[in-house]
């Protein structure tokens, strides 16, 4: 099999759970606090190496007992945290999230991974290594280590999660693009949306997939995938699931695709399994700890 490398964001999440939002100068007891590993990229290594693919990450956290925590859990997930940088000055990455009854209000201070660059300890690149990235750390850092990568002949997948204006230079070096449905109306420049006919979704893949990447995949929560590539459409149903908290599902539904392409998989097949492993998270809380295991996984795509 061959390696994972995770490119991207840690973050700790810091949740505050009240009955309601505290007024301007107010003080409100009483709130609930839990804290959790989190970012895109920390989710989505965790979510490769337990469907049981050899994963490392690299990043930036910060000098602090955040940071620490970080690469310990990392550690303990069985994924290599060695080229996570620490950064001299800059602060681990928090996102604040105060949920009051059905409503959250977030807010991120990415700290170090905004300082993410080329020159931190990235793995080098091997021939059948498979890459991965998001959003959450810059983009012209994620565009020089997937040139790199797919110089050294390896495979590369980016999540454009959350959306920004991606370089062009990181379209071309992108073999396999996931976005949600509302990404990719931002990255299309297309009114679109999950619940669209299928050839309105493709045509706005198609789109993308004309500025590089060799697949495209657009996730659409309940409505499952649609896939786009020189072979045509591929439409994949989600399996059904008894939905809990989908909040971590797109990074699942990444961390499995590059874990099945690292075990030999096509995207098409890969994105089968793919699909099954996203509906047993969207079944237990949080966003790492829900991440599955391949056993559950298996028995997901025996189901009819
Ligand atoms: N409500 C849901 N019911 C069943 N499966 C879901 C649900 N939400 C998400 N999923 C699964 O997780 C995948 C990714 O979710 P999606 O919402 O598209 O990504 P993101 O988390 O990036 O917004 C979906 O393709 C689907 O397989
Ligand atoms: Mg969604």
């Amino acid at each position: 099999m061959s390696r994972v490398v995770v490119c991207g964001s840690l973050n700790i999440d810091l949740a505050l759970t009240s009955v309601r939002r505290p007024a301007v100068g107010e003080t409100l007891l009483g709130a609930q606090f839990a804290l959790s590993p989190g970012g895109k990229g920390l989710n989505q290594a965790v979510a490769a190496a337990r469907l049981g693919a050899r994963t490392a990450m690299t990043g930036r956290v910060g000098r602090d007992p955040f940071g620490r925590a970080l690469k310990a859990f990392l550690r303990l997930e069985g994924v290599d945290a060695k080229p996570v940088k620490t950064d001299p000055t800059a602060a681990t990455g928090v996102a604040l999230i105060q949920i009051a009854g059905r409503d959250n209000a977030i807010t991120v201070a990415s700290g170090a991974n905004a300082y993410f660059r080329t020159a931190d300890a990235a793995p080098r690149p091997r021939a059948g290594d498979v890459w991965l990235a998001q959003a959450e750390t810059p983009l012209a850092t994620i565009a020089r280590l997937f040139t790199e990568a797919r110089r050294a002949g390896a495979r590369t997948i980016l999540n454009l999660a959350p959306f920004a204006p991606p370089p062009a230079s990181l379209l071309l070096a992108t073999e396999i693009l996931v976005v949600n449905e509302i990404e990719l109306a931002q990255a299309s420049g297309r009114r679109v949306g999950a619940h669209d006919p299928v050839p309105r979704i493709a045509r706005a893949c198609a789109i993308l997939r004309a500025r590089g990447p060799e697949v495209v995949i657009a996730t659409l929560g309940a409505q499952g995938a649609v896939l786009v590539d020189g072979a045509g459409t591929l439409v994949l149903p989600a399996p059904r699931a008894r939905v809990v908290d989908t909040t971590g599902a797109g990074d699942c539904l990444c961390g499995a695709l590059a874990a099945r392409l690292a075990a030999g998989d096509s995207p098409r097949t890969a994105l089968r399994y793919a699909l099954a492993a996203a509906s047993c998270s969207v079944e237990r809380s949080g966003a790492a700890p829900s991440m599955p295991r391949p056993a559950a996984v298996a028995a997901r795509l025996r189901k009819p």
